[in-house]
């Protein structure tokens, strides 16, 4: 079997896609041209299986749909994973028209792709819970109404409809996976429960004072990205292609996360933590509960790894590599940026 993910140099992309190189999948995926380079997460992935031809990477962008679709044609994978992204909330509103052309051009270009291929792959588009706006405090499934608030959702609104009308529309095994938040130790480190172990890492190890925050009343359903995956792949082995929500069915305010996180290492989180403007978003997604009873029925998905067991696993990590910056701070090899964090 063959995969072609976007997005395989992010968190999701390292996880999906050494869950599928386990399999046996030969993987495809696309990076960035970047001045540096930019496959830090998936190094360890790299040393092991690109020598034996199981992993090949490409340079591309999800705005060149020409590139895109040369690629398909050429490797004619059997599954498609979208996953790439402008994926940070708050910078979607400083950067609204690239996250939107990125989030809607990319993959309308991939369908366009898939539909004009001669054996046309399955499709997966990451979709997500932020497009339900989070305006109660309700349980939501694939059937919950999109209200999103942030041109990042916005433009998930967009791929995950017009998913849906290339399913209807031509036939096109296209799937919608709308996940609920999910983290891991390779959480981007701006994303709110990354920023938190990895300063409770630091302060743990005398590196960092405080860690400034925004919006902490604001509620999450947290799962672990390495469940998540798995559930990915399960939607791309149905009969039949649907849309399924992935999620705990447990909501926890980021005040909650901040508990857990520095009870980890003895500390009270109240004497480490600021609050400031500049992290507050235009428009806030208040609380966001995920019903997964369809994929559990359906799909025999649910998640493995409790809050509590994320949180231990985020900040174990991350007290490692604090203990490491502190090495390389005490013999003046780095310098401590990380106050500045955004
Ligand atoms: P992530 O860590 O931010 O990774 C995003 C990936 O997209 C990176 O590989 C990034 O490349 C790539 N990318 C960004 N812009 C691109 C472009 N123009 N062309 C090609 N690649 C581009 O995100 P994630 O947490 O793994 O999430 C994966 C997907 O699921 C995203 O679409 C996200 O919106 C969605 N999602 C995530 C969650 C969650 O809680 N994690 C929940 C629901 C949905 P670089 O490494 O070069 O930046
Ligand atoms: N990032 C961040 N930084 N968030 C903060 C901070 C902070 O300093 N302080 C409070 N928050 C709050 C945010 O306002 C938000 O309500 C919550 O913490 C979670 O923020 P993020 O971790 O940035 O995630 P998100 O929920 O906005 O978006 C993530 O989940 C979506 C799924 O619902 C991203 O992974 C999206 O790509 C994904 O679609």
């Amino acid at each position: 079997m063959k995969a072609f993910i976007t997005g395989i140099s992010g968190q999701d992309g390292y996880y999906l896609s050494k869950f599928l190189l386990e399999k046996g999948y030969e993987v495809h995926g696309i990076i960035r041209r970047s001045s540096s380079i930019n496959t830090s997460r998936i190094d360890p992935l790299i040393a092991e299986y690109e020598k034996i031809e199981k992993l090949f990477l490409y340079h591309s962008d999800l705005l060149d749909a020409s590139s895109l679709s040369s690629l398909i044609n050429k490797i004619e994978p059997d599954e498609i994973y979208n996953l790439a992204a402008q994926s940070h909330v708050k910078v979607s509103f400083e950067n609204p028209i690239y996250t939107t052309q990125v989030g809607t051009l990319g993959s309308i270009s991939l369908l366009e792709a898939i539909r004009h291929s001669e054996n046309p792959s399955k499709f997966y588009q990451a979709s997500s819970s932020e497009m339900f706006g989070g305006v109660d405090n309700k349980s939501l499934n694939d059937e919950s109404i999109f209200i999103p608030k942030s041109p990042y959702a916005v433009s998930k609104v967009f791929a995950h409809q017009i998913t849906t009308v290339y399913r209807e529309s031509y036939g096109l095994y296209g799937v919608n996976g709308i996940l609920f938040n999910h983290e891991s130790p390779k959480r981007g480190e701006t994303f709110v429960t990354r920023k938190i172990t990895r300063a409770v890492g630091r302060i743990s190890e005398g590196i960092q004072e405080k860690v400034s925050l925004g919006n902490i009343e604001a509620i999450r359903d947290w799962g672990f990205a390495g469940d998540y995956v798995e559930g990915m792949w399960m939607m791309m082995q149905q009969d039949t292609p649907d849309d399924w929500v992935l999620a705990t069915g447990e909501a926890h305010s980021v005040k909650e996360f901040l508990e857990e996180a520095f009870n980890q290492v003895n500390l009270n989180w109240e004497d480490y933590v600021e609050i400031s403007e500049r992290h507050f978003r235009p428009n806030e997604v208040e609380h966001l509960l995920g019903d997964a009873s369809k994929a559990k029925k359906e799909l025999g998905w649910s998640p493995k790894t409790t809050f509590k067991d994320l949180v231990k696993m985020m900040v174990e990590e991350d007290l490692k590599l604090a203990k490491q910056e502190k090495v390389l701070l005490d013999n003046q090899l780095i310098k401590p940026t990380w106050e500045n964090s955004i």
